[in-house]
């Protein structure tokens, strides 16, 4: 008797699968094609690669030497317009744009054709698993609907926290009495201890004060200490050669190298025992930062906002410990918050005063708009440093968005079509014409070449000029923060901090020089940018140096 498995009948079930494959693809061409014509579209430019599915593009990409961002992505939307195509392993092409107006309907106008999808969750999900950042749909509002109390006005607008941490920041730049200037210093190193400091009290309550541990001889958390095993780890002083930051970073690298693996971005994990160790780090920080939290047991209780009303302090851990119980999801909420909150505000400010470093004229120029704004830095002044004089000190915010424009801290992005979908411009041959984007079909969009565009930015779009912004209104040119109902949430409490530490700053040191000036500016690309080579200066203490 013959059994139904015979390899003839196995013969024909497959042919019979390719054969319904590809009928099942040719009309879903022909649907696509019609849906691109009744909508007036074009195709866009397609980058030609020389082998198939662009394999010597990854190749080429993978060994690329040069700057990723100057000579790679800025150089082909230069070469191919605003909006054009690309071939990739398995799957279609990707529509690479620098657009305004089809980046404003990604991320707005057509948010609901949109997700941000696997592409980027995959690579990402052994170090910070699920959360706001890799979520779409109902996990993804809700995650949003817990963070967003944290970022009301009050809780962002009292600034006698931060000064703690800043003091604690200036600490660690002592100056020399009677020269009165500063040792070379680093300053990246310490702006990324603060915004961790900060971010680690403002979003769970307890300070890791890696600025203080980092300064304090080395402990190994003998009983005379407070130190607990998670601030030892926040500064690298837990008898492993590793601090929470340097693993965090070394994590974020090997990720942002297997993003250009594309579908073998798992090859990284499964052959790099050091990326490995680096994420398991994390998550041990991440579980004894929870567990000493949850011991300490802080009671909530009313918080003096600065026009003297109280208010209930709201703590995030809190809010998501009333949620789960499941500690591998409090740590996934724990690190994607960490990560949208740590590297960012640290490279706006490292980039900030690299920038400074190498331009006197606007330094000299903020300085004296923030003596005139804020004081010099007495105590009597210390009434002038509140949230909305922060704000309204005009040539502070150009100077951070001049920043955020030459070096937009998240330079480059994606999101996956939900259903067939149309852009409004790039196609054809002059680029006006809409393009037809296919369900499941990649988008990415480069703001780091947005930001550069000099039919957008004008001749000097390369230079760093904060006197451009008088007068211009802010649209989708400029997006470092991204827009529409996925904009990002700690906008304001970034730009707070930010501005707080540059006032700061300047009101105490009167100049300030590069360590060196000759070397050309290199970035650190990881899933943020940053400098390469930190920002290595010396300060001159306000009135004493010469
Ligand atoms: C200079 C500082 C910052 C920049 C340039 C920045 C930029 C961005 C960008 C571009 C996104 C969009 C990501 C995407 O949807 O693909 C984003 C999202 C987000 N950011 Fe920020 N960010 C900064 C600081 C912060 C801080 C300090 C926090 C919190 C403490 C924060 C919390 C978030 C959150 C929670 C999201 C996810 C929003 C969502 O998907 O609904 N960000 N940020
Ligand atoms: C175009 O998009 C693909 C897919 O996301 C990406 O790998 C590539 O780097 C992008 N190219 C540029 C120049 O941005
Ligand atoms: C962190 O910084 C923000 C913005 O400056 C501020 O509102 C908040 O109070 C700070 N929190 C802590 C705990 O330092
Ligand atoms: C820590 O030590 C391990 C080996 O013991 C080494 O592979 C790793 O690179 C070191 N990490 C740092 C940050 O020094």
């Amino acid at each position: 008797m013959d059994s139904v498995l015979t390899i003839r009948n196995l013969f024909f079930a497959g042919v019979s699968f390719v054969i319904f494959y590809a009928f099942r693809s040719v009309l879903d061409n022909r649907r696509f094609k019609k849906f691109a014509r009744e909508n007036g579209c074009e195709d866009p430019p397609l980058f030609k690669d020389k082998l198939p599915w662009g394999i010597d593009t990854i190749y080429k990409l993978i060994t690329f030497k040069g700057d990723l961002l100057d000579d790679w992505v800025c150089k082909q939307y230069y070469e191919l317009g605003a909006t054009w195509k690309g071939n990739v392993l398995f799957g279609d092409q990707v529509i690479n744009t620098s657009d305004p107006q089809n980046i404003q309907t990604i991320l707005g106008v057509k948010f609901k054709d949109f997700e941000i999808g696997e592409k980027r969750h995959r690579p990402i999900r052994y170090l910070i698993g699920n959360g706001i950042f890799t979520s779409d749909g109902p996990t993804w509002s809700h995650a949003r609907a817990i963070m967003r109390p944290q970022f009301m006005r009050e809780h962002i607008s009292n600034l006698e926290a931060t000064e703690r941490h800043m003091q604690n920041l200036l600490k660690a730049i002592p100056a020399d009495p009677t020269s009165g200037w500063c040792d070379e210093i680093d300053l990246q190193p310490l702006f990324f201890r603060l915004t961790m400091d900060n971010a680690t009290e403002f979003l769970f309550g307890t300070s890791v004060d890696s600025q203080l541990t980092a300064m304090a001889p080395a402990t190994t958390g003998d009983a005379q200490t407070v130190q607990t095993r998670a601030t030892l780890m926040a500064a690298g002083k837990s008898g492993e050669n590793y601090s929470f930051g340097e693993a965090f970073t070394t994590a974020q690298d090997y990720i942002s190298w297997s993003f250009r693996f594309q579908q073998f971005y798992w090859l990284i994990h499964l052959f790099s025992t050091k990326y490995r160790r680096a994420c398991q780090f994390c998550h041990r920080f991440a579980d004894y930062f929870i567990e000493e939290n949850f011991r300490q047991h802080k009671e909530k209780k009313p918080e003096k906002s600065n026009s003297g009303e109280t208010y209930e302090k709201y703590v995030l851990l809190e809010a998501l410990a009333e949620e789960t119980q499941n500690r591998k999801e409090l740590r996934e909420h724990l690190l994607q918050i960490l990560l949208a909150g740590r590297d960012t505000t640290a490279s706006l400010l490292s980039w900030t005063f690299l920038l400074l470093s190498r331009h006197p004229h606007v330094w000299a120029r903020l300085r004296k708009e923030i003596i005139r704004d804020f004081g010099a830095g007495s105590s009597a002044d210390k009434e002038l440093l509140t949230f909305h004089r922060l704000k309204s000190c005009t040539y502070l915010q150009h100077v951070l968005y001049e920043a955020l424009r030459l070096y937009p801290v998240i330079p480059a992005n994606h999101r996956r079509a939900t259903a067939d979908t149309v852009l409004p411009v790039g196609g054809g041959a002059d680029g006006t014409k809409p393009v037809a984007v296919r369900k499941g079909q990649v988008v990415a969009y480069s703001v780091y070449a947005m930001h550069r565009r000099t039919d957008i930015w004008g001749d000097d779009a390369a230079e760093f000029r904060p006197e451009r912004w008088q007068g211009r209104k802010l649209d989708w040119s400029f997006l470092p923060f991204n827009g529409g109902p996925r904009i990002c949430l700690g906008q304001q409490f970034a730009l707070t901090l930010a501005s707080y530490v540059v006032v700061r700053i300047l009101q105490r040191f009167d100049k300030i020089e590069p360590v060196d000036s000759s070397t050309p500016i290199e970035k650190f690309l990881s899933l943020t940018i940053s400098p390469a080579n930190g920002v290595k200066v010396r300060l001159g203490l306000a009135g004493r140096s010469q």
